[in-house]
């Protein structure tokens, strides 16, 4: 795995070409997609973003050059993904196609995509593995993904500090992360199981990072009231053990071998 704070420090002296807003949601990812795009300057990338929803990735993207094919099940979040691309003037660049992130096949060519995202999607799918197979065969040998799941340490410690001792055990004891039948999530991941699951599909992680260590432990006072210092944090605890395993979501860069 390679050293993830020297890619960070690099990059965070990069201009915002693509120009999202960067906070502790996504300031982290941004920072690692970006050193991923920096490798092949001035080349239009094909990005698939399986379960992309609105776009809130496709389409800064899309503003950088790229061509982006956002899959999602949901025909709500697809239509205003593409009222954000015209409104970004990059409707041409990006392409919405309705569909299960376990059928990518019969929707995205085999082995043609340089960069795919899947982000906040394993944890609420029926089941993940094939999910992970699907995004690995769109993938040229060589082509990374971007994979952000929930983060199962995050979920049990929220519970127990806003005084859900009972949901915090259920979370901490069942096999898959998940509190039980009323629970948004099915399951949530840490950093060795996300790890064992991409690779199962053939994928090498080559680098994790905690996105949210601190922010949603905040008091909203002190998020509101140093939103540059929260960031700064952020970004230096985000791949340091133990820090980087109690954030709420886990982000998991990782490669198709060549
Ligand atoms: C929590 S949202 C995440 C959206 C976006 N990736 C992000 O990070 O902001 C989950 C998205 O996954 C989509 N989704 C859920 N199950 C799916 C599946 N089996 N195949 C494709 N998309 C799916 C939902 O419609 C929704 O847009």
């Amino acid at each position: 795995m390679r050293n993830n704070s020297s890619r960070l420090d690099r990059v965070e002296q990069t201009p915002n070409l693509a120009g999202p807003p960067l906070t502790p949601r996504t300031a982290v990812v941004w920072s690692v997609l970006r050193a991923e795009l920096d490798r092949r300057p001035a080349t239009e990338l094909t990005v698939l973003d399986v379960g992309g929803g609105t776009g809130g990735f496709a389409v800064p993207l899309a503003r950088a050059g790229h061509r982006v094919t956002v899959v999602d099940a949901s025909p709500d979040a697809l239509a205003a993904l593409s009222r954000r691309a015209a409104e970004a003037g990059v409707a041409q660049r990006v392409r919405a196609v309705q569909g299960d992130g376990d059928a990518l096949a019969g929707l995205v060519e085999p082995a043609s995509v340089d960069l795919v995202l899947c982000h906040a999607v394993l944890e609420v799918v029926d089941d993940p593995a094939p999910v992970v197979a699907a995004l690995a065969g769109a993938l040229r040998p060589g082509g990374a993904a971007s994979v952000l799941v929930a983060g199962r340490a995050a979920a049990v410690l929220g519970r127990a500090m806003n005084g859900h001792l009972d949901v915090a055990a259920a979370l901490a004891a069942d096999p898959d992360g998940s509190a039980g039948p009323r629970d948004t999530l099915r399951r949530r991941f840490d950093a060795d199981g996300a790890t064992t699951l991409l690779a199962a599909a053939g994928l090498a992680v080559e680098e994790i990072h905690g996105v949210r260590v601190l922010a949603d432990l905040l008091p909203a006072a002190v998020a509101d009231g140093q939103p540059g210092a929260l960031l700064e944090l952020e970004r230096a605890l985000a791949a340091r053990p133990p820090w980087r395993d109690l954030a709420a979501q886990l982000h998991l860069f990782a490669r198709r071998p060549a």
